[in-house]
């Protein structure tokens, strides 16, 4: 393998894939992601796409990269999109040197997503552009390449026609890969490995392979297919030969079968990789890998989802595509970290929501053994003139193509959904079942292997059968489902969207709401989890629905992760109608389990005392410090795994509460609830039994004075690079180390050696202070601090002081 970008480029490019071997040195594929040397303005910037065109006083950035997250805040702006500044244009220029000796190779650029509308333009020339920014494209641009000289490489966004019901971000919020292949080349996404048979002991394993031949000759071809095992060991080949025509496409397929084959499942991620070589005159000429599993799944009528032969229930969570603080510019370990968490409050399952994910989240997902609800569009991207304006038979091939080629080799993958809450197709108007049936025609011909649905949320659109069209049904919210249900009983039931509880860390208000829809100008939402818009509910009702039903598969819980934008109850159009401005319209969602940074909100202990039934989870909310409540009602909830437990306050008992399996009203199947207890600072302890026995107790102090700083690291040592993170949190404790629940003072943050800044935050909706800088409010006791690594390995330190706080500090490695 040789690199085909000269040393100017090679200092700023990271290479991903480089296949190396013996017999075929400078004849493989190289794959580079161009990370640096990226310039970057905002605005119009006439000729830009010019390479005379001067950029000296343009930004650098590195791509990923989000123009609009570090904003300011537009404080009169609209919430539901962030108030952040992402609508507008923004030019992006990379200059690169490709050497004399990369002539002859087929240049590709691939497109993970830009946001939105993006033109691309090498040299001055237009080589393509795409309509949709959530999607990953790709452009041969072997035609405008000047080899051996340097090339101008501009990328216009713009996303000024794009509509969004939440923060979409903005620019090249994802990676942008370069390949140099040989002429005859497997297509980009164009190997497809399916396992038509999985029997106990065996697996026959099909690879199909696009093989195109950009040559002027017909190419005589070999194509070789290895398999290797999860502990990279190859476990079988077999290879196929044909003449690929000059200019023309061919399949080539072969079946390997595999004795004993490891399954990929949510318990073991077991992996395979499949290694395709083609082979010209017995030499290698291009190679590729892709990862896959050997794993059945099934949806029954009335038993749900089946992976591998037994019944799972699915426990998802929906996610937006957008990191917090850090925006919408894709990092691996920040989607990680979000899954990290979610998986241990007992998720196994993803929807991402609604449109086509970053590649890198699918493969997360299969290593991490989360299954994938795999969605392409929401309302198609309010795209408002697609009705109008758009051969929607053209859009939705392309754009389903590539969604569906791109991904399908994911063992992750369960269901693929064409939609979210699609209006005119759900009601069928302007002929909206067609539509769907040209959705889901082209999702069944890239990928006939597993079932596909539409997402829906009105029940009456329901009794025009659209369900008809598709395999299983998915409905959001107030088991809409049940019409669908009983008018095709023999289709499962996934609950798309599930809770939309909303509520915000750390606040608690009095008295407990007597409707889920009790919303104080506040503009902050109780803890309590007993509040939910009036389309939604608690999360403990979709616990009951599922119980009740079991032929529900599962649920997608509205949200994982708070987001920028949608903040629902207190929108600009909602927080008018309380007597505010727009000013007051806050900037981020409710609805997470937990807040925007990933710090858990009380309800993850109810998921998780639901999810893990297992483990030990015994939580008590609120927390003890209520100086102002003295002999007044403080409710107290406790959130465990057992079923009855005994609370006392200052070594009084409060007593006994069960949890009643029978009950209709869902809190009492799934919380214990002392609603009487008078307040008194002092402790709470609570002892809990799980089927009469012991399962632990747990105490809960009215905290002194703040006095110190705690800062607690996700990871201590993180890779240099300049992509890897370090999550940081800050809490104010007592002198005895327990976290303070009022603090809300700035902490200045100091950081020495090889990291820096990546983004700070709090997880408070109504705060309008900068992601990006040196300092961050404590937010009910807590805040987050994003720490990047560097290209230096070495030490780092990062010190925080706040006013009358004693400073802390943590050290960081990176290697
Ligand atoms: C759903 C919608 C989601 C989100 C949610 C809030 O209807 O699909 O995108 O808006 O409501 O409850």
């Amino acid at each position: 393998m040789r690199d085909y970008i000269n040393s100017k480029l090679l200092a700023t490019v990271a290479l991903i894939c480089l296949c190396l071997s013996q017999s075929a040195l400078g004849q493989e594929r190289t794959s580079t992601v161009l990370r640096n040397g990226w310039k970057f303005a905002k605005g119009e910037q006439a000729n830009a796409f010019a390479p005379a065109f001067k950029d000296a006083d343009w930004e650098e950035v590195a791509v990923p990269h989000d123009w609009a997250i570090e904003g300011p805040f537009e404080i009169d702006g609209n919430g539901s999109t962030g108030k952040l500044p992402w609508k507008g244009q923004g030019w992006y220029r990379n200059e690169l040197e490709i050497p004399a000796s990369a002539e002859g190779k087929r240049v590709y650029l691939v497109f993970d997503g830009v946001m939105a509308f993006p033109k691309v333009y090498l040299n001055g020339e237009n080589v393509g552009e795409w309509d949709y920014g959530y999607n990953s494209f790709y452009l041969d641009v072997t035609n405008a390449v000047k080899f051996g000289e340097d090339n101008l490489l501009a990328v216009h966004a713009d996303t000024r026609e794009h509509g969004s019901r939440w923060y979409p971000g903005a620019g090249m919020y994802r990676k942008v890969t370069m390949v140099f292949a040989d002429p005859v080349h497997a297509e980009v996404w164009g190997t497809y490995i399916t396992t038509p048979i999985v029997k106990p002991n065996y697996a026959d394993v099909r690879i199909s392979t696009a093989v195109k031949n950009t040559s002027s000759a017909d190419a005589e071809i070999t194509v070789l297919q290895k398999i290797f095992s999860p502990d990279g060991i190859e476990v079988g080949q077999d290879t196929i030969s044909r003449t690929v025509k000059a200019g023309r496409t061919a399949d080539l397929e072969v079946d390997i079968r595999l004795i004993d084959p490891e399954r990929w499942d949510v318990e073991n991620p077991a992996l395979y990789t499949a290694e395709t070589h083609i082979l010209s005159d017995g030499n290698a000429v291009d190679i590729t890998r892709n990862k896959f599993g050997v794993r059945t799944i099934a949806f029954t009528a009335d038993d749900g989802f089946h992976l591998n032969g037994r019944r799972v229930q699915l426990k998802g969570v929906n996610l937006h595509h957008g990191h917090g603080p850090l925006g919408a510019a894709f990092n691996k370990r920040a989607m990680q970290r979000q899954l990290e968490i979610m998986k241990s409050m007992g998720v196994n399952a993803i929807r991402n929501s609604h449109n086509t994910a970053a590649p890198e989240l699918l493969e997360l997902c299969d290593e991490m053994g989360l299954l994938m609800f795999n969605e392409v569009f929401d309302k198609y991207d309010n795209k408002a003139d697609i009705l109008e304006d758009t051969d929607f038979d053209e859009f939705a091939h392309r754009n389903i193509k590539s969604f569906v080629t791109r991904d399908r080799n994911h063992p992750s993958i369960f269901l693929w959904s064409v939609g979210n809450e699609i209006g005119d197709v759900q009601w069928n108007i302007n002929n909206g079942f067609k539509r769907l049936h040209t959705m889901l025609n082209y999702v069944n011909k890239y990928d006939p292997t597993r079932p596909t649905t539409l997402v829906n949320d009105n029940m009456e659109g329901a009794s025009m059968r659209h369900f008809d069209l598709y395999d299983v049904h998915a409905w959001n919210y107030g088991r809409r489902y049940r019409l669908a249900r009983q008018m095709e009983p023999n289709k499962s039931v996934v609950i798309s969207e599930s809770a939309s509880t909303v509520s915000t860390r750390g606040f608690y208000e009095f008295p407990l709401p007597e409707e889920k829809t009790d919303f104080t100008k506040s503009l902050q939402v109780s803890s309590y989890d007993l509040n939910a818009p009036d389309w939604a509910e608690i999360g403990d009702d979709d616990f009951m629905w599922q119980q009740d039903e079991p032929y529900i598969a599962g649920e997608f819980v509205w949200t994982g992760f708070d987001y920028l934008g949608e903040p629902t109850p207190y929108d600009n159009r909602s927080v008018k109608g309380m007597g505010f401005g727009d000013k007051e319209a806050s900037r981020s969602s409710y609805f997470g389990i937990v807040d925007m940074v990933g710090i858990p909100k009380d309800r993850y202990y109810l998921y998780k005392s639901y999810w893990m039934p297992e483990e030990k989870t015994i939580h008590i909310l609120p927390h003890w410090n209520w100086p102002d409540r003295v002999g007044k009602n403080v409710p107290v909830f406790v959130y465990t795994n057992g079923d009855k437990a005994e609370l006392f306050l200052n070594g009084k008992s409060q007593g006994f509460q069960q949890k009643d399996p029978a009950s209709k009203n869902s809190v009492e199947r799934f919380r214990l609830m002392w609603r009487d207890v008078v307040y008194e600072p002092g402790e709470l302890k609570v002892v809990v039994y799980k089927n009469g026995e012991l399962l632990g107790e747990q105490t809960l102090s009215t905290t002194g004075e703040a006095t110190n700083l705690k800062l607690t690291a996700d990871r201590t040592a993180i890779e240099k690079g300049g992509e890897d993170l370090s999550y940081v949190m800050v809490e104010a404790t007592d002198a005895d180390g327990n976290p303070h629940p009022w603090a809300d003072g700035y902490v200045e943050i100091d950081v020495k050696g090889s990291v820096e800044i990546a983004g700070v935050g709090n997880g408070n909706p109504q705060s309008f202070e900068p992601f990006q800088g040196n300092r961050v409010k404590l937010f009910y006791g807590k805040a987050m601090i994003i720490l990047r690594s560097t290209n230096r390995a070495g030490k780092a330190t990062v010190t925080v002081k706040s006013d009358g706080l004693k400073k802390s500090s943590v050290e960081l490695h990176v290697k």
